[in-house]
């Protein structure tokens, strides 16, 4: 099936699917488990050490067959092989798509373009590798000879989130003496604070920017490079040994005054928020070690052979994928939720916000057509059980439906068994209870429980950096599916360019508001008043 006229609506399985959307409303879930006592084995899935149970879900036999179908009519294969193979699918910006690449072995090769690319990125790797393990056992000297005990990765979007969550969520693995920190806002508060607990000497500046242009990262750096210069005297400190620079735009960070052999390059053909594979997860090489980095680079590397070659009714991403179309185009379900229970993996919601709706948060179909139908679902989150005292009450007994992925690991090394078996006690509840529903007592409707709200249950053995890096594959590919079905760029993200543009023009200091709307005026004189 080519894009180019393809659209999802105009398929056999979109109308179907319409028509299975108008009964809906009538299946109980639980009533799918009482007609097939198979239901939970047939709708759970395996990769890897990760183990999907997507049985509790609003999907009869039917919907789940015209799914498939959907998938089947769309572009999704061709444009799976077409990003595989390096084709410039980022339509706007005449890029290709390899993230993949990063964490390909030179067998997955299948051109010599394929074999000099992933020969390129075990080059850059080999960067990682070499700046990662001298930082860890202590030989990177400061300015005054010390050794680098704290580092402070400045980044924003994808040169922040993957390497914060990553970082977090791999805690039992991290070096003992050597603490991270992530400046993102532009806000200074943010940086201010954090640099007044550190010892210049021995704090090292991870200058992460796939462009080496975005003004919240520059204005960042702007302030740690003063901080050295009034903490240590030290002049140009961009371009001492306190800065290392993570770019795919070294041209940028040479003339910044990064010094070319501290430069960790990676190739453009990395999407910003598909990046924590490259350099731009260098903390990540720094906490846990090169070792364990190469351990998530393999975890997403069998996530990418699992998503190539499973087969669409038993492909993890594909299947995650249907379901969200199901609720978002057909059910009408207007926002998903993502809970992890985990507490190290509380950043998770965050990056998936942006891997997804940066992603396909769009509009214009790959035809450059308006689309007449719903892209990008809201996703949202927080970690159960602290989600259990705020928002599940909305879950259980609100007007709405919000499709759950719940997360956990089976066995936790960083818990004791007390802990962890309440810990996931209380999520097989949660999901139970959501699904189940009960009745009220007589007169006392306040205790009814609906239920029929469905969920998916995402095991992982552990949380090892193999498993880690097999589920971020796993959300990015699946991201990709809803991408391709939806026929839009996943790739691109010209949303955000507006704000920037307006935001440089009130950045000034003799600015004129005049050109902008009356509410921003007003606001712009506040501001100016009580400032
Ligand atoms: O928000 C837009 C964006 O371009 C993201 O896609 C990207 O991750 C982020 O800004 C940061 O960009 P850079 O790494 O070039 O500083």
């Amino acid at each position: 099936m080519n894009s180019k006229n393809y659209s999802p609506t105009a398929t056999t399985a979109w109308s179907n699917l319409n028509a299975e959307a108008d009964s809906a409303t009538e299946v109980r879930i639980t009533d799918l488990f009482a007609a097939d006592s198979q239901r939970a084995e047939k709708f759970s899935v395996s990769s890897g050490e990760l183990f999907l149970d997507f049985s509790k879900n609003l999907v009869t036999d039917k919907v789940w067959s015209e799914l498939l179908k959907l998938a089947e009519q769309s572009p999704l294969l061709s444009h799976r092989a077409a990003m595989f193979a390096g084709e410039p699918i980022n339509s706007t910006e005449n890029r290709a798509v390899l993230h993949a690449a990063l964490r390909a072995e030179p067998e997955d090769a299948n051109s010599s373009q394929a074999r000099e690319r992933i020969a390129l990125v075990k080059q850059q790797l080999q960067s990682v590798k070499a700046a990662s393990d001298k930082i860890r056992a202590g030989q990177w000297l400061g300015s005054t000879g010390k050794a680098i005990t704290d580092i402070v990765n400045i980044g924003i979007g994808g040169s922040d989130l993957g390497p914060k969550l990553a970082c977090a969520a791999l805690e039992e693995y991290a070096h003992a003496d050597i603490k991270l920190h992530f400046i993102s806002n532009v806000d200074g508060a943010e940086i201010l604070t954090t640099l007044k607990k550190l010892n210049p000497e021995t704090t090292l500046v991870a200058l992460a920017s796939k462009t080496f242009t975005t003004q919240e990262t520059l204005l960042n750096a702007k302030t740690a490079i003063r901080w050295f210069k009034q903490t240590l005297g030290l002049d140009n400190a961009q371009n001492s040994s306190h800065f290392v620079g993570l770019t795919a735009n070294p041209a940028n960070a040479i003339a910044y005054g990064i010094p070319e052999d501290q430069i960790l390059e990676f190739a453009e053909w990395v999407g910003g928020r598909y990046s924590l594979w490259s350099s731009i997860g260098l903390s990540i090489a720094i906490s846990i070690g090169f070792e364990q980095f190469e351990q998530m680079l393999l975890g997403a590397q069998e996530m990418d052979s699992h998503f190539q070659q499973a087969p669409l009714e038993s492909n993890m991403p594909v299947i995650m994928a249907l379901l969200g179309i199901w609720y978002s185009n057909f059910l009408k379900l207007e926002t998903t939720a993502v809970i992890p229970y985990c507490e190290r993996l509380l950043l998770l919601p965050s990056y998936l916000q942006q891997l997804d709706m940066e992603s396909n948060g769009k509009a214009t179909s790959l035809n450059g057509e308006p689309v007449d139908y719903h892209t990008g679902a809201i996703l949202w989150g927080q970690t159960g059980t602290n989600g259990q005292h705020a928002f599940f009450q909305l879950l259980h007994q609100g007007t709405r439906t919000v499709p759950i992925d719940f997360i956990a690991a089976a066995k936790d090394n960083l818990s004791n068994e007390e802990h962890h078996r309440v810990l996931l006690g209380n999520m097989l509840a949660q999901s139970s209870a959501l699904m189940t529903g009960q009745a009220a007592p007589e007169g006392e409707q306040h205790r009814f429980y609906p239920g029929n709200k469905p969920s998916n249950t995402l095991m992982l053995k552990q949380l090892s950096p193999k498993n880690f890096g097999a589920l971020v594959a796993l959300y990015e590919h699946k991201v990709f599916v809803q991408g391709s079905i939806w026929n839009i760029n996943s790739f691109d993200q010209w949303g955000v360019e507006l704000g920037k543009k307006m935001a440089n023009e009130l950045l000034g200091d003799n600015v004129d508001s005049n050109g902008f709307d009356a509410s921003t005026q007003a606001l712009f004189a506040y501001i100016a008043d009580n400032s």
